[in-house]
């Protein structure tokens, strides 16, 4: 039978917790995930693709089925060279709805082979974003609950007040 494949799209600049569980819940239903850093053109990213890549990795070291990738194109078209029967996506709240049910609209148009499915986000995630970590970080506040053990001084030590003063910023 056909590996069953889905692609978990997304800008994660950085990867959160939320993230993470969506990807773990994920793993747990198709054979194999994809994670894949896209350019979201409505947004002005702090780390580069391949720093949002590599953090992934090794936030998802633990977890066999996937895999992490990087691509600058439509996802309708990556989700078709990867052979993908699903595209999966995290919702938070209302608010996050219109948006992604017009790109799961999109999508569909562009790729008739492929489902957007959604996941709800746990309760616990609910106001979790990047950019909050963002944004923490780069006051020096705590991000311990926000982002997988294994990247936080990552991150902190790229978005600090210190590492910015360092980088002239
Ligand atoms: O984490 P984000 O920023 O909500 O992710 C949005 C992302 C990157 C998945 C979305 O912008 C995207 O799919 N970008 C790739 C270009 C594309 O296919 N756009 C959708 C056409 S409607």
């Amino acid at each position: 039978m056909n590996e069953r494949i889905a692609i978990c799209p997304g800008s994660f600049d950085p990867i959160t917790l939320g993230h993470l569980d969506i990807i773990n819940r994920a793993a747990a239903m198709f054979d194999k995930i994809i994670v894949v850093v896209m350019e979201n053109r409505d947004k002005k990213c702090s780390f580069t693709p391949d720093e949002r890549r590599v953090l992934i990795e090794k936030s998802v070291v633990g977890i066999q089925n996937v895999e992490v990738d990087c691509y600058d194109g439509l996802l309708a078209e990556y989700a078709a060279q990867k052979g993908a029967c699903a595209i999966i996506k995290g919702l938070r709240a209302m608010s996050d709805f219109e948006y992604e049910f017009q790109m799961a609209l999109t999508n569909k148009k562009l790729n008739p082979d492929v489902e957007t499915l959604f996941l709800t986000t746990k309760a616990e995630n609910m106001y979790l974003s990047s950019s909050m970590v963002r944004l923490i970080a780069s006051m020096n506040g705590d991000i311990t609950e926000f982002v997988p053990p294994i990247i936080h001084d990552d991150i902190v030590s790229r978005l600090s007040k210190s590492a910015n003063k360092n980088n002239g910023g």
